[in-house]
């Protein structure tokens, strides 16, 4: 049994990659593991200022909810990050997340596979290469964690449209239930 954490990073109602994330939430409970389901909406999450004084305190200078969020992704064993495609790009929300996690790059952790998920208008294969980049990039700097697979929701544009989508569903779902 795995601790799975998902962080769903759309804000808008009936997200599209929030869909395929709660598919992936059902997969990777049918397989047994432990899995919070965390949405960033409605979080006061600040940018990343860049003193660095977490890199000696472990901790953030700045008071808002990334303080309790935090400890859930160094101790997860796995992470799944749900975005919309933004610029064909990390959408900001999820960027400022991951920078926000720079108090844990000085320690132990313990997630070792990264799992992204995207949900896009495009639905070539590409659309979401610029944004498994991005994450890799993150990834890289904490050495125990690896890029561990990425579903491309393609082709659903207005809200709800994956909800539609049997095949993305399905394969969010054996995302989740392969961890
Ligand atoms: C600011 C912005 C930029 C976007 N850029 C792209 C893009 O580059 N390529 C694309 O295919 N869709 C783009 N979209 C569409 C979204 O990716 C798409 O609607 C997606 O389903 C939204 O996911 P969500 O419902 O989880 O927020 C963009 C949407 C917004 C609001």
């Amino acid at each position: 049994m795995k601790k799975v954490l998902i962080i769903s990073s759309s804000l808008r109602g009936g997200s599209n990659s929030e869909v395929l994330a709660h598919e992936a939430e059902k997969g990777a409970m049918d397989a047994g593991h432990e899995v919070e389901f965390l949405s960033l909406k409605g979080k006061n999450i600040k940018f990343c200022i860049g003193c660095l004084v977490c890199q000696k305190t472990y901790k953030c200078v700045q008071d808002d909810d990334m303080a309790n969020i935090i400890g859930k992704v160094q101790n997860a064993d796995a992470l799944i990050f749900a975005m919309p495609i933004y610029y064909y790009e990390l959408s900001g929300h999820l960027k400022t997340f991951l920078d926000r996690c720079n108090p844990l790059f000085p320690q132990q952790n313990k997630f070792n596979d990264v799992y992204l998920i995207t949900s896009s208008y495009d639905d070539a294969p590409t659309a979401s290469d610029r944004a498994v980049n991005g994450l890799k990039g993150w990834i890289e700097c904490f050495e125990q964690s690896r890029f561990a697979g990425v579903l491309v929701g393609g082709g659903v544009n207005e809200p709800k449209d994956a909800a539609n989508r049997k095949d993305l569903r399905q394969k969010a779902y054996e995302l989740g239930k392969n961890i």
